[in-house]
């Protein structure tokens, strides 16, 4: 299975290393091109290589670590999105004093769904910092728990499969509306919880 990785900063390669150690083949792109991720991928090493945006959403999964300020950019980077599974790490805030974005009481994963029409959204990998989601998922004999949340049972079972194999314990949070809210970033209560799964 080909995993798509759009941002290439502390949490895209927090996730890239689990996966390309867990043996998935990985196409990871940024905003500046292949060239300028030459040295991410040769420290990555496995099954990784850099591509271009377009390269990484025909992946069988995609995990979109782009802030949020730069999500309507790469929806309109990929012309249709319907079918793809999109994991959504993103958390609304905007710099350059990281205040929440304007959501209109929605989840902000609402809004993302909106904007990659006819994707199947999972939200996940949102609640911990680049280096705690990069660090083992292994700690005291337990695994660290993971939420995950949206409203594709195939997509979810598909994102729970990747967070099984990478060592997590992954804990489904429920629909988007109901998930994404408890998952969100400063608003949400379990953003920064650190638990093992004994
Ligand atoms: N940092 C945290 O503590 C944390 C925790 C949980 C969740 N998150 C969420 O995870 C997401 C990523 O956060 P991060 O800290 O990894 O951000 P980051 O370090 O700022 O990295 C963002 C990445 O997005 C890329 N990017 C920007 N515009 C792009 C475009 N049009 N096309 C392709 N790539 C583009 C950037 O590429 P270039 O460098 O080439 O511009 C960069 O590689 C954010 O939504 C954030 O809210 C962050």
């Amino acid at each position: 299975m080909k995993i798509g990785i759009i941002g290439s900063g502390g949490i895209g390669q927090a996730f890239a290393k689990h996966v390309v150690k867990a043996g998935y083949e990985v196409i990871i792109s940024n905003s500046r091109g292949a060239d300028s991720l030459n040295e991410i991928v040769k420290q990555l090493g496995g099954k990784a290589r850099a591509g271009s945006v377009s390269e990484s959403a025909t992946a069988d999964v995609i995990f979109l670590a782009v802030q949020w300020v730069h999500l309507s950019t790469v929806a309109k980077q990929i012309s249709n999105w319907a079918g793809k599974i999109v994991i959504d790490p993103i958390n609304p805030v905007v710099p350059p004093d990281y205040k929440i974005a304007e959501l209109r009481g929605r989840a902000s994963s609402e809004v993302v769904q909106e904007m990659l029409v006819g994707a199947k959204l999972v939200k996940a990998f949102n609640t911990f910092t680049p280096q705690l989601l990069g660090s083992s998922p292994e700690e005291n004999g337990g695994k660290r728990v993971l939420f995950y949340c949206g409203d594709d049972d195939a997509a979810k079972t598909m994102v729970k499969s990747i967070i099984d194999k990478i060592g997590f314990a992954g804990v489904d949070t429920g629909t988007l509306k109901q998930g994404a809210l408890l998952q969100q970033y400063p608003s949400g209560p379990l953003p920064g919880l650190n638990l093992i799964k004994l």
